[in-house]
């Protein structure tokens, strides 16, 4: 028999709310943050910044890392590197963060957004195509929730129209394609270690530098427009200023953090990709008629970082009743990106997109739900029970 929802006034499944996401921090963490704040280096870069940067040097074959105070400012010097003309445009997607675009407009240029590709939740070659024009000089790919994208196609289009490519990366720290990590492949990666991501100091970045020749220059965008980092070597007497730039630099506490998270990656991966198969067998199971479709790798090469648990319902309609069902059970699931050409700012100062049917289908379908390492069995058992409470009811609406 049908159990009677929260929404419609039962008792929720869980009394005390199960937040969306909850970073995964422990006591390690705590220990790097005293012992940088002992050392007495707390600005940056120093040695812990410097540990980070070389650990994904290393790992990632990257030719120069640059932690950040955020992948937005990551973002922002990887196009300050290219010296944006304002009639020049840069393609991004509109199902996205704010800081995508965000960051072209910062460093003067024009964003043009394109759709997003129905299977990969991204740009492809083929929807790029569809918004580039003349005056564009690049375009800014964003690894959806941990998927890479289908970015050798994205790489090579650009390299046939003499494009830059930036891959945004904010959301798929160390997800794979081909066994090559995202932000790898274009000139220009970059990375967020906010608060939010599977693997955090709290707020922090990285820029991933895969063309040696913006090195120096991305360098000095990043310590204030000075060749800062040139002294710091021993390779000049005193520093100058010498370019454009700005503050972007991230203190050694947060970096002695994000060593120790890097220390526990392997593990937090692990987890994060255990939960995000179990809770889609759950919801296979229950899923008798096929009303959930699930966000997963759309390719065998494909290795994700388990950072977003997903599904797409049929319509806004389902997917606006199903997450207020969830919510009122005491589940934080959660809707996703609103198209950015719908927002205010892009209203009122970018010239419309055609259609962009994808984007705005996805964003009104999609909903996100709780799937992390602090999870406890209890909860987990929760939104298990949530849902099969709320399907019958979900099943009924929707035929
Ligand atoms: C695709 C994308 N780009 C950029 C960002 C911004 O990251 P940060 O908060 O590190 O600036 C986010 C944040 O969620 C994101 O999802």
């Amino acid at each position: 028999m049908e159990k009677k929802l929260a929404i419609d006034g039962s008792a929720p499944v869980a009394e005390e709310k199960i937040p969306y996401h909850r970073p995964s921090i422990t006591e390690a963490e705590k220990t790097a943050a005293s012992r940088v704040l002992d050392g007495g280096f707390i600005a940056g870069p120093g040695p812990e910044c410097e540990r980070v940067e070389e650990r994904l040097e290393e790992r990632w074959e990257c030719e120069r890392v640059l932690t950040t105070t955020s992948c937005t400012h990551s973002l922002e010097i990887a196009l300050l590197c290219m010296d944006l003309q304002s009639e020049e445009e840069v393609i991004v997607p509109s199902f996205t963060y704010v800081s995508t675009a965000l960051a072209v407009v910062r460093a003067g240029g024009r964003p043009v957004f394109a759709d997003i590709d129905e299977e990969t939740l991204t740009l492809t070659a083929e929807t790029i195509e569809e918004a580039w024009t003349e005056n564009c000089r690049g375009v800014i790919m964003v690894h959806y929730g941990g998927y890479p994208g289908p970015v050798n196609e994205v790489v090579e289009f650009c390299e046939q129209r003499n494009l830059f490519c930036l891959e945004d990366a904010a959301q798929a720290f160390d997800g794979r394609f081909n066994g090559r990590q995202a932000g790898t492949f274009g000139q220009f990666g970059a990375l967020s270690f906010h608060a939010t991501k599977s693997l955090t100091c709290g707020e922090g970045g990285a820029l991933l530098i895969n063309d040696p020749d913006y090195i120096k220059k991305a360098e000095m965008i990043r310590d204030k427009g000075t060749d800062r980092s040139v002294s710091c070597r021993g390779d000049a007497d005193r520093y100058t200023w010498r370019s454009t730039g700005s503050s972007y630099v991230l203190s050694d506490i947060l970096a002695g953090i994000l060593n120790e998270q890097l220390n526990r990656w392997p593990e937090i991966r692990k987890q994060r990709l255990q939960i995000q198969q179990e809770t889609f067998e759950m919801l296979s199971r229950l899923d008798s008629e096929g009303l959930f479709e699930f966000v997963r790798p759309y390719h065998s090469a494909i290795e994700t970082n388990g950072h977003i648990t997903a599904l797409i319902l049929q319509s806004t309609e389902a997917r606006d009743w199903f997450l207020r069902a969830l919510q009122a059970e005491g589940i934080e699931a959660l809707e996703h990106y609103h198209p950015l050409h719908h927002t205010p700012f892009a209203r009122e100062n970018l010239p419309p997109p055609e259609s962009l049917p994808v984007s705005e289908r996805i964003a009104g379908s999609i909903v996100r739900v709780p799937a992390y390492p602090g999870l406890t069995t209890l909860q987990r058992e929760q939104i298990g029970e949530a849902f099969e409470k709320i399907y019958p009811h979900l099943l009924e609406k929707i035929s």
